[in-house]
């Protein structure tokens, strides 16, 4: 099936930060810049045609040297333990990380959740 995109910044997805729009090159009218913390969170609801395993696109922007990763959490299971998100050299160079995810068929929540004191990369989308 096609993939679909789903923007940070739309219902009903949840960012524990804000949603910023001062670097360019992002997708929709926004981003989720994350708190800087522990545990702060880009959330999805994704549809999945069937049960199984499908490719998640994460679009992502990391201007930063410091590591940034993030647990990815799917229907409340943590699927990928401290996923990292490689600097892209800027934060207006936007870049994308796939990673392979249990789903179930229909709906489905995706929350990538900050392990690093300084929170997520910026996330712009994801696509599945
Ligand atoms: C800068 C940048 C933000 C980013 C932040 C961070 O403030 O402008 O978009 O989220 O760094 O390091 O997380
Ligand atoms: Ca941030």
């Amino acid at each position: 099936a096609a993939t679909v995109r789903y923007e940070a910044e739309s219902a009903p997805a949840v960012c524990t930060g804000t949603v910023d729009t001062n670097h360019a090159g992002y997708s929709g009218s926004g981003f989720c810049n994350s708190d800087n913390a522990v545990g702060a969170s880009s959330q999805f609801t994704v549809n999945a045609a069937s049960a199984g395993t499908a490719t998640l696109a994460i679009r992502y922007a990391h201007g930063g040297t410091d590591t940034r990763s993030a647990n990815i959490v799917v229907n409340g299971a943590t699927v990928q333990s401290a996923s990292t998100f490689a600097a892209t050299g800027a934060w207006t160079t936007w870049s994308t990380k796939t990673v392979t995810i249990p789903v179930n068929a229909g709906s489905n929540t995706v929350r990538l959740e900050a392990t690093a004191a300084a929170g997520l990369a910026n996330i712009d989308y994801v696509e599945l």
